[in-house]
């Protein structure tokens, strides 16, 4: 069953030096109970595909298309609606949690929070739940730590406190942006596990940003590859690493160091200047004429693959 069904998402920023397509005509289902990877090099719209899901984008923005969420079109939606669906029914858990934790207010009350606001508690309730929450988040000593204020946990721990406070209503989809950028390596891995156990115990639904296909090969069912705010392909975890489709992928494949890291040639288009026909095509190797000069669609390559390259027309 589907539970977000985007179709057709366009996302532009207006700015001086002109149109910034973030995000082109996105098409992609996040599925019930599934954790499906959002990959794709810095700058190609995941952030800006993410924050349009949530709208949490800035004024200067125009969003077209359609964010079906249980039958209503989120992009539709007054802002006090939103509100509602923020965090009680899609979560988010982004990189950098100090900037998302107020200083001055304690942990246990930040995760008490959700509870009072979504679940209508009171406090003394709220902060019970909470400090469960971050027992099953495995912070050491929940009781006595959730009076601390968040610079006096590290950098694991405040995403611990965020996965709390993100997961405190049981949502039915998470929203993670690199929910592990800027942690140690291993702690990047317990991140990861501990995400996975939640998700998976609460059978929610994930939608996770990630630079790292080995977290993503780790967590995810399916894969969507963004190449300059296009979706290039999508395709089942197994399929893509094993027989990547579009040329971007096998080259993407190719940079990582477990495969002899070799580069992929070139850079990405400036996303106000993008150039005529495929998007990829001054970087691919398979590039041929009507390459050069027509758009490709999505072809379907088999179920559940979809690849954005005439190869497979
Ligand atoms: N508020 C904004 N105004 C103008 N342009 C923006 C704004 N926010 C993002 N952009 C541009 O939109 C494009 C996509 O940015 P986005 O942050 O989604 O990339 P990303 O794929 O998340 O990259 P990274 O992997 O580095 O996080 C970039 O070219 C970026 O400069
Ligand atoms: S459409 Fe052409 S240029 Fe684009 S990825 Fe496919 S082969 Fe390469
Ligand atoms: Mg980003």
């Amino acid at each position: 069953m589907t539970l977000l069904s985007i179709k057709d998402l366009k996302s532009s920023f207006i700015t001086r030096d002109g149109m910034v397509r973030a995000v082109n005509k996105v098409s992609l289902d996040v599925f019930e109970n599934e954790t499906l990877g959002l990959v794709g090099e810095s700058g190609c719209g995941k952030t800006v595909l993410a924050l349009s899901i949530l709208r949490l984008l800035s004024e200067n923005t125009v969003v077209e298309g359609e964010i079906i969420y249980k039958e209503q079109d989120l992009i539709k939606l007054g802002e006090k609606e939103m509100r509602n669906i923020r965090g009680r029914e899609i979560a988010q858990i982004f990189q950098n949690p100090l900037s998302s934790l107020n200083p001055v207010l304690t942990i246990g009350l930040q995760v008490s929070e959700p509870f009072m606001l979504h679940r209508g508690m009171k406090l003394a309730e709220a902060w019970k739940n909470a400090i469960s929450m971050l027992r099953a988040a495995k912070i050491p000593s929940p009781t006595e730590r959730g009076k601390e204020y968040p610079h006096q946990f590290s950098g694991g721990m405040r995403q611990r406190a965020m996965i709390s406070m993100g997961l405190a209503c049981s949502p039915e989809l998470i929203i993670a942006d690199e929910p592990t950028k800027g942690l140690d390596v291993t702690i990047q891995a317990q991140i990861i596990e501990l995400m996975r156990e939640l998700v998976n115990d609460r059978g929610a639904s994930m939608l996770i940003i990630t630079h790292d296909l080995a977290v993503a090969s780790e967590l995810c069912n399916r894969i969507a590859v963004m190449y300059s705010g296009e979706i290039v392909e999508i395709s089942g975890i197994k399929d893509f690493f094993s027989s990547p489709a579009h040329p971007y992928c096998k080259s993407f494949l190719s940079s990582l160091p477990l495969n002899g890291m070799k580069p992929i040639s070139g850079s990405s288009p400036s996303l106000i200047d993008v150039p005529e026909g495929c998007r990829f095509h001054p970087r691919c190797e398979y590039a041929y004429e009507r390459c050069r000069t027509e758009h490709p669609e999505i072809y379907t390559l088999e179920k559940g693959r979809n690849v954005r390259c005439f190869l497979y027309a």
